[in-house]
């Protein structure tokens, strides 16, 4: 219990110093359902709708938060068209350029690994994702990291990574420069 209120007290000096100005020092779990309850659910009727939402079809009776995306390829509540997932072998000697693949991996409209990843040069990592930075360390095979950023569902079936080869976000020629960076992040 101590140790908890010293945790929060810590927190809310760390929010201070961020100059976090509009999320007053009275940040509680009250303050976030009075928000919640003000902002409709994704999806949710305009306000003229009376109905409650229990009575929308699929909305959960308490919430109604039925409509928000769920991210999953196999429940059934991620049921959403999407390609089939593909192992794709590296074809011939992987000839990535790491610098490159660095680029491609840190862009925002490119890779955006860096929203799940920590990777070596990048800023401003997410943490969903496993620490990618000495990656080249961990000796894995190029066609094995290949095929991993192509397709995640083919190792993971229920992965949050992005399939980039197979929804073709990234190119061929793309995805080997990003397999040079990561073997070249040690
Ligand atoms: C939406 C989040 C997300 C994004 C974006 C993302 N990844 Fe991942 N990645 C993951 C997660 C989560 C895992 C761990 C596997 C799992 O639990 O599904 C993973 C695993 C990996 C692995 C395997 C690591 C290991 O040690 O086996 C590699 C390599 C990888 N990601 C590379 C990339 C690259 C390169 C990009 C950008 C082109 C990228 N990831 C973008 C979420 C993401």
């Amino acid at each position: 219990m101590k140790r908890q209120a010293a945790t929060y007290a810590a927190a809310l000096a760390l929010a201070a110093l961020a100059g976090c100005a509009q999320a007053p020092a009275t940040v509680a779990p009250s303050a976030a359902a009075a928000r919640s309850a003000a902002a409709p659910p994704v999806g949710a009727q305009p306000s003229a709708n009376t109905e409650p939402p229990s009575a929308r079809p699929g909305a959960s009776p308490a919430q109604g938060f039925a409509a928000f995306p769920c991210l999953s390829y196999t429940l059934p509540c991620g049921k959403v068209a999407t390609r089939k997932p593909v192992a794709k072998p590296l074809e011939g000697p992987l000839a990535g350029d790491a610098a490159r693949g660095m680029r491609i991996a840190h862009a925002r409209d490119k890779g955006n690994c860096l929203a799940c990843h920590v990777m070596k040069g990048g800023t401003q990592p997410g943490s969903r994702g496993p620490d990618l930075s000495h990656y080249g360390s961990t000796g894995r095979s190029d066609a094995e990291t290949f095929g991993a950023v192509y397709d995640m569902r083919t190792r993971i079936p229920d992965t949050l990574m992005p399939p980039f080869g197979t929804h073709g976000i990234l190119d061929d020629q793309e995805l080997r420069d990003v397999v040079a960076y990561l073997q070249a992040s040690r």
